[in-house]
């Protein structure tokens, strides 16, 4: 990517007139004020964007490195930074959430009703004995009780996992497990695409799978009053714990360096990890990306359409906006329901202004729109966006452009934000009111993160040649470590190969020649990303091999117009090789098991049967074979050293 051949597109005056970060210079002030003093830098922000119970003294701790710590003598409470200090500056009255149900029916809730709301949802955690430290499970749709609960888990210092409502039992059970969770809260059910879909039950079998034992308590939300078995001692309905619970609840001061959250992810090895974040250091990114990237002003109204069992959720739904007193909308439902108008007729209806989405949704809205007019964006009207975001999966430039054109009518800038679960927030992405932007590049890192791409042995490599992506220094919403097993975190993040101090991303990154934009070329890990949802390779081959009729499977991705990635499977059956219907009744046998075992997102696209795997001839799986074969190539590579060649026949699509 050369920009002498690509468009740049640049913010309005308009834009950049009122932007918080104003303009090149400004962007590259505060990256020389980071440059200059890295804490200090930090602290001034920390200092003015949170309030403080006991200010810190300190900043940044490195004694124990790669276990950083942030901000250590100073206490806070998030729940109060996102709630109690908005009512406090007289904006009680002000929208902080604009429910949109997946049927249409649109909540209000003000930011005076949040905070009641989360206070006697604390107050019934409390009243359970649920207590600062504990871990809670959270296991429900994408409604404002998911909000309450994560808020009200960190207004008494409890540490919340929330788990995807798209889970399976198994890997429900298993995040309990980990987490050694005390309480679960869960709901009866939830409607996405105008079907009522089970939750509870798929708890229910959670627990029976055994492992849950720590939990002492679940509460169920009333969503769609679906039938649900209530054991009792254990479950008892949310409506009815909080009928009793006063409206006020103390906050509980924390230390910085208290876990707000822990949220599985996947990893290239092993069972998802639980990635352990911090309260101080977190919420400070929260507050600084929502105001530097996103541009908050108190008029906006932003849009996140992630789901709050995603970090996007976490940070650009539960904590960032509430902690910059923003309106936000929360929906429910899905983009393509009950057409795929959906997401215009919001931004039109909500007034939206800053939408923040992913770029498989685009994908997927550019293709209805292909084929039907009447959900084209431009039959809406979408005159109050401002700006635009984009997360979890690089975005092509032809949907970049689209989405710049149709959705933002030319006039908004889109924040391609690079980050993960692990970075808490925002690390590489356009300051809208400063970058000149190039669609499919996240562009330059956010001020204060020292992004660089090296080589294998951890040196730098020069700009237009591609490489591996890391952090050169601790930064303050970092994870802070695997849940119970920092010696996973240090092999995972710092390793010793790159010389154990620089924080490894995990993707390939390469930047321009010219301008030093960065372009992220994909996880250099076996670690998919389809739809934007991350998955393991491994994982999903352990669900495929614990099939009755399942000898050997190894799993790898393609690419996929749609999804980013797709997942194909090349799987070994204990009996005959299946063909024709046979093949087909079991790849769909298989898809669904996959789906039962770890969850839908994770069911493989394509599932290809082979007599064996091609192997080297000490029995290692060829990897990168499988990935030409799934993607359709011609086997180019050397196949000398394989050790059955005629099973490439077999696999072939
Ligand atoms: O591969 C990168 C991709 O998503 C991974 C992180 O996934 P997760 O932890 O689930 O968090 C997703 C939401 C923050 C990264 O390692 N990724 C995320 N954002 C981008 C991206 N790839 C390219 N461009 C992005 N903007």
């Amino acid at each position: 990517m050369s920009n002498e051949s690509v468009q740049l597109y640049y913010p309005s005056p308009e834009f950049v007139k009122n932007a918080a970060v104003s303009g090149m210079d400004a962007y590259k002030a505060l990256c020389a004020e980071a440059e200059k003093d890295y804490e200090g830098y930090w602290a001034r922000h920390a200092r003015e964007l949170i309030t403080w119970q006991t200010p810190f003294t300190k900043v940044l701790d490195e004694s124990e490195a790669p276990f950083y710590k942030w901000f250590t003598d100073g206490k806070l409470n998030v729940s109060y930074n996102c709630l109690d200090r908005n009512v406090e500056a007289g904006n009680g009255d002000k929208t902080a959430i604009i429910f949109e149900a997946d049927d249409g029916q649109v909540t209000k809730v003000s930011y005076k009703e949040l905070l009641s709301k989360v206070c006697k949802m604390a107050n019934a955690l409390k009243s359970m004995g649920v207590k600062k430290g504990d871990r809670v499970v959270i296991y429900l749709p994408m409604t404002v009780e998911g909000i309450v609960a994560m808020q009200a888990c960190a207004r008494i210092g409890a540490t919340h996992s929330v788990v995807f409502g798209g889970f399976s039992a198994q890997s429900l059970r298993d995040r309990i497990n980990d987490a050694g969770a005390v309480c679960l809260i869960t709901s009866d059910g939830q409607f996405r695409g105008g079907k009522s879909i089970p939750l509870k039950p798929i708890a229910d079998e959670a627990f029976s799978l055994g492992g849950c034992e720590s939990v002492k308590n679940v509460i169920v939300f009333k969503r769609t009053g679906g039938e649900v078995s209530m054991t009792a001692g254990r479950d008892q309905w949310l409506h009815e714990v909080l009928a009793s619970q006063p409206e006020t609840c103390e906050p509980e001061w924390v230390e910085a360096e208290h876990p707000l959250f822990l949220l599985y992810t996947s990893g290239s090895t092993g069972k998802p990890k639980g990635v352990q974040h911090s309260t101080g250091g977190y919420l400070l990114q929260a507050i600084m990306t929502m105001k530097y990237s996103f541009d908050i002003k108190p008029a906006d109204v932003f849009w996140c359409t992630a789901d709050i069992g995603w970090v996007t959720g976490h940070t650009y739904i539960t904590y960032g906006p509430l902690a910059c007193g923003a309106t936000e909308v929360v929906f429910e439902g899905v983009p393509t329901y009950p057409d795929a108008g959906r997401f215009w007729k919001m931004i039109q209806d909500h007034k939206a202004s800053i939408f923040y989405t992913a770029p498989t949704a685009i994908r997927s809205l550019i293709k209805a729109a292909d084929t039907n007019e009447a959900v084209h964006p431009k039959k809406y009207d979408l005159s109050s966006l401002r700006l635009l975001g984009s997360v979890g999966e690089p975005i092509n430039p032809a949907a970049w452009e689209w989405y710049h054109q149709n959705v933002g009518g030319g006039r908004c800038p889109i924040v391609d934000t690079f980050w993960q679960t692990e970075t808490g927030g925002h690390m590489i992405t356009p300051m809208p009111g400063a970058t000149p932007l190039v669609p499919g590049s996240c562009t330059l890192p956010f001020p204060g993160i020292q992004a660089a791409v090296v080589d294998e042995t951890g040196s730098d490599v020069p700009w237009g040649q591609g490489g591996i992506l890391v952090v050169k220094k601790p930064w303050p919403s970092m994870i802070r470590t695997i849940y119970g097993d920092p010696e996973r975190f240090k092999k995972s993040y710092y390793p010793e190969d790159l010389g154990g101090t620089l924080y490894l991303a995990g993707d390939g990154a390469i930047r321009d020649a010219k301008t030093g934009y960065f372009t992220i070329t994909g996880r250099i890990d076996d670690v998919l990303n389809v739809s934007g949802h991350r998955m393991g390779t491994m994982e999903i081959e352990s669900a495929l091999v614990a099939h009755e009729k399942v000898a050997e499977a190894a799993v790898v991705g393609r690419p996929d117009d749609l999804t980013g990635e797709a997942i194909c499977a090349f799987v070994v059956l204990k009996g005959a090789r299946p063909t024709g219907d046979e093949a087909k009744k079991v790849i769909k046998e298989l898809q669904d098991w996959v789906g039962k075992e770890i969850g839908p997102i994770a069911k493989p696209k394509d599932i290809r049967f082979g007599e064996n795997l091609p192997k080297t001839r000490s029995g290692k799986i060829m990897r990168r074979l499988l990935r030409s074969l799934a993607k359709g190539e011609e086997v180019t590579q050397d196949t000398s050293t394989l050790e059955n060649p005629a099973i490439l026949e077999q696999l072939k699509g």
